[in-house]
């Protein structure tokens, strides 16, 4: 059967309103470094369809690379121990950084990727995420400076995230019935 109407998946939110949540995002970046260069990092493999989307956005001088990451321990709460599989390709010294994540789930990655870049003495560091569930957060302090939706506790996958490595390339955000143990 066709991926998108298999019946383990309800969709969450739709492609047209994640092009609108996009289109948003762009703005307030142009807003807040008007005149600047932005550099921007996506985090493998789940911001790839996000990232590629923003950056067509924003109208202004962009730079882009990638990090690749794994989290130690197995399932799908996360162990906090993360371990650097792809290194950025270039300094970011002195630049505007903004770390572009899939979601922002407990905080564990992106706490770790935000105290390594951090030592790297960027000028500005800040992060993008497509989606936030502030209700399993381990990392309080821990938010998103741009935001495309908060959603509830469940398990999501398309528009670059997955389960298992599957339905990354589904248009919509959806709920997956049977999340993964
Ligand atoms: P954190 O370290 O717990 O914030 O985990 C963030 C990472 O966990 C994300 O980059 C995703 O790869 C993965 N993740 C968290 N929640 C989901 C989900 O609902 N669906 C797919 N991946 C998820
Ligand atoms: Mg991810």
């Amino acid at each position: 059967m066709a991926l998108r109407r298999r019946k383990e998946l309800k969709v969450l939110i739709r492609h047209s309103a994640i092009q609108g949540a996009v289109r948003r995002v762009a703005r307030e970046i142009e807003r807040d470094f008007r005149g600047q260069r932005v550099h921007l990092i996506g985090v493998l493999k789940g911001a790839c369809i996000f990232l590629s989307d923003l950056i067509r956005e924003i109208d202004l001088d962009v730079s882009l690379d990638f990090m690749a990451v794994a989290s130690y321990g197995r399932g799908k709460q996360s162990s906090g121990q993360v371990r650097l599989l792809k290194d950025l390709d270039t300094s970011i010294e002195g630049l505007n950084v903004i770390l572009v994540e899939d979601i922002l789930d407990t905080g564990l990655t992106l706490n770790y990727l935000c105290r390594v870049l951090q030592q790297r003495r960027p000028r500005t560091l800040r992060i993008a995420a497509l989606l936030d569930k502030p209700s399993r957060r381990i990392i309080k302090g821990l938010k998103a400076h741009y935001l495309g939706f908060q959603i509830p506790n469940e398990f999501v996958v398309g528009y670059g995230l997955d389960y298992a490595e599957r339905y990354r390339n589904l248009k919509d955000v959806c709920v997956l019935a049977q999340p993964p143990e």
